[in-house]
């Protein structure tokens, strides 16, 4: 194997943000039902959230379940919502030794009936690492940027109603402190797998002027080694933030 030269740490980008997609057909290429990508999909993750880490990255957002995800069968849902407690069973303390903060982008108690088990699970995992000044881990569930983005105008409305902000006084930063990554840093790279091209509902606001970078490979194989390729790639790129 060829020696790697270390990543720049000065060209990292400070919040990286992934849509983890190509579970199913990752299965499918097996002839295994989609759960069995899901689950190989969990481990490519806590793989990229220990080198993120190491890295030193500020925040890592994930997408896990948008509010469209739903739509799917419940066998599937329900073995998405199983892997889900699984993971923050098996998972917290060895996040919260390592000062991960780990916080939900979404809407949590706005899960159906039958998920209070994985609702107490989040809220646990949430009050336990909130100190923690390590890597930030934002696990989008439940999460629909729009959807943010209501919930952000909703708060200020209400403030203008009862009298409290003066409307002509909301700016984006005040817009963006009511986002649930209020105090994180805007998304510098988003990365999909699976080769699809589109956002699919995730961090609307935050991405603007983020650095995309899609890949072909399937969530379930994307190794140490590919996320080196996409910190690489964006490590060269030129953003302008609409400078000259
Ligand atoms: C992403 O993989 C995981 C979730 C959406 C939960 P998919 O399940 O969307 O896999 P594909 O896109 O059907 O291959
Ligand atoms: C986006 O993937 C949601 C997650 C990765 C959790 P989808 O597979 O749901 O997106 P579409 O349906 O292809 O747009
Ligand atoms: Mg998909």
């Amino acid at each position: 194997m060829t020696e790697q030269l270390p990543l720049d740490p000065a060209k990292l980008p400070q919040h990286v943000a992934i849509i983890m997609d190509g579970n199913g057909r990752w299965a499918k290429r097996r002839g295994m039902p989609r759960t069995f990508g899901h689950k190989a999909g969990v481990e490519a993750l806590r793989e990229i959230i220990k080198m993120s880490d190491e890295l030193g990255i500020r925040a890592l957002t994930v997408y896990a379940f948008s509010t469209e995800n739903w739509k799917r069968s419940a066998e599937e849902v329900g073995a998405l919502m199983g892997l889900l407690l699984e993971y923050f069973t098996k998972e917290l303390e060895e996040l919260n030794r390592k000062n991960v903060c780990i916080r939900i982008l979404g809407d949590i108690d706005g899960m159906p009936r039958g998920t209070e088990r994985q609702q107490a699970a989040l809220h646990k995992a949430i009050e336990r690492t909130q100190t923690n000044t390590g890597l930030i881990l934002n696990i989008a569930l439940n999460y629909g940027g729009q959807q943010e983005i209501v919930r952000a105008a909703k708060v200020l409305a209400k403030r203008a109603a009862d009298g409290s902000l003066d409307p002509e006084s909301i700016t984006q930063e005040t817009f963006a402190a009511e986002l649930y990554t209020h105090d994180e840093p805007e998304v510098d790279l988003i990365i999909r797998t699976s080769g699809e091209l589109r956002l699919s509902n995730f961090l609307l606001w935050q991405c603007a002027y983020a650095e995309f970078y899609i890949t072909d490979t399937l969530w379930p194989d994307f190794d140490r080694n590919a996320y080196r390729e996409a910190l690489e790639a964006f490590s060269n790129r030129n953003r302008r933030f609409g400078g000259a």
